[in-house]
């Protein structure tokens, strides 16, 4: 099992703080945010990791990071120029995936969970995470059956079918890079991973993992806020 953080982006909604760096260096707490999305592979018995990373600052992240092995992990790094959206990450990490199966995790995304036993246990499709949310319509919104069977998944729908929301921590087998590959873009121009996951929906090869321990996504001042407060919680409590 490969891992890639997708680390680019515009970062638009933390401007000023991302118009003098990348959203994903700045401090959760005590460390940069990306270090989260690191741990969350590493603790999932993932040490190959492709870190895609906008062109600005990119040299701040291999400062930061360098080859992985403080971590105990390999890193490779890959320039994504522009922002075409989450599923180009398997477009960019073709090469790096090769032969194998793939987690992608988004490198704003924070948790505080070991998913080793699912991502171990990963037997090809797709499988993804899902959490209820109050403002579902921000997300990839999946809908469930009465067995808890998911039958849809719509992007940022305007009127959601639940209140449960695609995470960013998704893991795949190989054909999602050809998947990526033929995808049109959507109308606000991405190429979009929900329109990945409504295949593997379609052909009954998607397992969607609910769970209900922390996640943030920490793109806007009030999650970034929000979670550096848990985090120093949780620090503090271990002294
Ligand atoms: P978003 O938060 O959706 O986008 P953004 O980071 O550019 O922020 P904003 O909406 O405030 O302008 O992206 C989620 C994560 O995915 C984040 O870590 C950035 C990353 N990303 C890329 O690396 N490349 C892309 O093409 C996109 C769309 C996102």
């Amino acid at each position: 099992m490969k891992g890639i953080i997708l680390a680019g982006g515009r970062a638009t909604r933390l401007r000023p703080l991302t118009s003098i760096t990348s959203k994903q260096l700045l401090p959760v707490y005590n460390k940069p945010m990306i270090y989260y999305p690191i741990e969350t592979l590493i603790k999932a018995g993932i040490t190959e990791i492709l870190i895609i990373i906008a062109p600005d600052y990119s040299g701040h992240f291999l400062n930061l990071l360098g080859d992985g092995h403080e971590f105990g992990a390999h890193f490779s790094y890959a320039v994504q120029k522009e922002p075409k959206g989450l599923a180009d990450a398997f477009i960019i990490g073709e090469d790096f995936i090769d032969n194998d199966d793939v987690t992608m995790i988004l490198g704003d995304n924070i948790f505080d969970q070991d998913f080793s036993d699912e991502i171990k246990g990963f037997k090809g499709g797709a499988m993804v995470f899902a959490k209820q949310v109050s403002d579902p319509e921000r997300f990839g919104v999946v809908e469930f059956d009465k067995d808890k069977k998911a039958i849809s998944i719509e992007e940022k729908p305007e009127k959601p079918k639940s209140n449960y929301a695609v995470v960013g921590l998704y893991t795949y087998d190989n054909r999602v890079v050809e998947y990526a590959k033929n995808l049109a873009p959507s109308p606000r121009g991405e190429i979009e991973i929900t329109d990945i996951n409504k295949i593997y929906l379609k052909n009954g090869e998607m397992k969607v993992n609910i769970f209900d321990t922390l996640w943030e996504d920490a793109g806007t001042f009030d999650s970034l806020l929000r979670v550096g407060n848990i985090m120093a919680e949780k620090e503090k409590s271990k002294q």
